[in-house]
């Protein structure tokens, strides 16, 4: 066997969940802790998260002596000066739409404001209130200004910072390496095969824990806030080496996605008072969300908006956009709080947001679905609890499930870290406990290598595909046909398309045969990704015959919680097909039983 790499704990992703995880662990005494990362682990898509981190911490209450408030202008509903763990856990259940495990919610909100502290303390550059506290501002279902927030660019500040505290307890990074293969036998995970981009050599890595925290997989549509990078790896892994996937069918469209291109306009530009107009110039909202306006939360807002596009009142050339409005907050309020969002707009559309309203789209942009974990980030073999030995999930790729069927904005920067920093905790002691390098059969490396080879080495015969042509094709069936809005016919063709792009991915080659940094090896294995887990969405979709949350069906339109209050599992079959199987939803019924949805 060649190429053999071992480690206690083998990360997969550096984003914040990969991050605080290994930073954890070597908190926790664990000196031999790896981090593979197919990107510098600066690049990870949680730097790109723009408006804030939740946590309840009260900062806008007045200032003791002086009666004034910090940075809030906007008076939220309600009393501002008292926010507490339970509002958040209310807001981010409603938000889920019921579907979230409030048993990990409790502790998502109650470990929240720790989490805060702690990068505080690792010198986190946080924007302030006049009197220095951490500075806060609403986001959409939030019912108090509970995103901490550093200017625009928070998932920025906070990747740098917790990047710095994992190379202080010695991980070793490993960056620009490629997982392409998870190993589990018996319900055992015994490591990963990984290619080092730079040589295109392949490792087996044996560890005796193994995290993913690879995120999402926004990049099966064509119009995602996700970077190239969120192609799905880590669940079309999983899926294959036969864990389970929970609830894939709840993809979460922010609101505000650049028009055209789908990059992300922080729904902080409405949490610091932005407003939403169709073509006739009006805020729309008024009409879906009384209450909250344009902060309600996001699957409402998309909905909403393309509900207006659909109905003819939406602007931009193909009238697919909606007018994101902030020309009444002033030059120096977007300076201060929104320069990054003020440079996209600037640089991708030429608009300036300080003098003119810039057209906006819902855009792909979080998974809710992915790997099914328990609180420490176990990873569950299925409904009944039994875990896959040795293998964790963290972060976006993971389902566990503390968004349910809707995200909050800002609970995910909380969720990355604060599970990133319980998977840690739960590895190291994993480890303590006298966890041992489990064993392996064959040679992983050299039955990887004979995938990359059959892709380089098929004869060309005229029937051959461009894989690049393929993920095209695939990202605009799940745009058209499983996007905002879902019904069953086209939830069927959407099956039928991806099916047959399956048949034809079958021809799919590579071109390029040399080794070093060969993007279309990357692209081609990314591309099967793609189309393996898609075919899961669509299927988990078609069986959820109800709307709740991101799953939005215009022939199911209510919620049916007699029937659907349950999270689709979804096991890989022989055939390609999933076989589809449901696990209970965790209800506190005494104190956050069921209600009806409305802001
Ligand atoms: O809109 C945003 O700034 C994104 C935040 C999030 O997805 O939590």
């Amino acid at each position: 066997m060649t190429n053999i790499i071992t480690h206690d704990i083998l990360i997969v992703g550096a984003g914040l969940a990969g991050s605080w995880a290994a930073m954890t662990a070597g908190r926790e005494g664990v000196t031999d802790v790896g981090v593979l990362s197919k990107l510098h682990p600066l690049r990870s898509h949680s730097g790109a998260a723009q408006g804030g981190i939740a946590a309840v911490l009260n900062n806008n209450r007045p200032v003791p002596g002086t009666g004034k408030r910090g940075p809030l202008e906007q008076i939220p509903p309600g009393d501002p000066d008292v926010d507490n763990s339970d509002l958040h856990m209310f807001d981010t259940i409603k938000g889920s739409d019921w579907l979230g495990d409030q048993d990990v919610i409790q502790i998502l909100v109650d470990e929240a404001p720790e989490i805060l502290y702690e990068y505080e303390h690792m010198g986190c550059v946080f924007s302030r209130t006049p009197d220095g506290r951490i500075a806060q501002r609403r986001f959409g279902g939030h019912s108090s200004p509970r995103s901490n927030y550093a200017a625009d660019f928070t998932g920025h500040v906070l990747l740098h910072t917790i990047y710095e505290q994992a190379v202080k307890h010695g991980v070793k990074f490993y960056a620009e390496w490629y997982c392409m293969d998870l190993i589990i036998e018996d319900n055992i995970c015994r490591g990963v095969v990984a290619m080092d981009i730079e040589t295109g050599e392949l490792h087996t890595i044996r560890a005796k824990a193994v995290m993913f925290g690879t995120g999402g997989y926004g990049r099966a549509w064509n119009i995602t806030s996700n970077a190239t990078a969120n192609t799905g790896d880590g669940v079309a892994l999983a899926y294959n080496a036969g864990v389970p996937l929970m609830d894939m069918e709840f993809v979460q469209f922010h609101p505000t996605g650049l028009y055209g291109k789908g990059i992300l306009m922080s729904e902080a530009c409405r949490g610091e008072g932005g407003y939403l107009r169709n073509s006739d110039g009006r805020r729309f909202m008024e009409d879906y969300a009384p209450g909250l306006m344009e902060l309600a939360p996001r699957d409402l807002v998309s909905r909403s908006e393309q509900t207006e596009i659909e109905q003819g009142r939406g602007v931009g050339a193909d009238k697919k956009g909606i007018y994101l409005d902030m020309t009444h907050l002033g030059a120096e309020k977007i300076m201060e709080r929104l320069p990054q969002v003020r440079e996209l707009a600037l640089e991708f559309l030429g608009v300036d947001i300080i003098t003119d309203p810039v057209a906006i789209q819902p855009t792909a942009h979080y998974s809710m679905g992915g790997i099914p974990a328990n609180s420490d980030c176990e990873v569950l073999a299925d409904a009944d609890g039994n875990l896959v030995k040795g293998f964790y999930a963290a972060g976006e790729v993971a389902c566990l499930s503390v968004h349910g069927a809707n995200r909050l904005g800002t609970n995910s920067l909380l969720g990355a870290s604060l599970f990133g920093r319980r998977a840690g905790i739960s590895m190291a002691k994993f480890i303590k406990d006298g966890a041992k390098l489990a064993p392996l059969n064959g040679d992983p490396a050299a039955k990887n290598q004979a995938i990359i080879d059959r892709f380089k080495n098929a004869p060309v015969d005229g029937k051959e595909e461009r894989f690049s042509q393929i993920a095209k094709e695939l990202k605009i069936v799940m745009t058209n046909k499983c996007g905002v809005f879902r019904d069953d016919a086209r939830l069927r063709e959407a099956l039928e398309d991806i099916k047959a792009l399956q048949e034809r991915f079958k021809n799919a080659r590579v071109m390029d045969k040399s080794n070093r940094f060969n993007n279309d090896v990357l692209g081609i294995i990314e591309t099967d990704h793609l189309l393996t887990f898609s075919r899961v969405i669509v299927e988990s979709g078609l069986a959820r015959t109800e709307s709740r949350g991101a799953h939005s069906r215009t022939d199911h339109v209510k919620r049916n919680d007699e029937e659907w209050l349950k999270h689709t599992l979804a096991h890989l079959t022989e055939d390609g097909s999933p076989k589809l199987s449901y696990k209970s939803v965790e209800v506190y019924y005494d104190r956050f039983p069921p209600q009806e949805r409305k802001y």
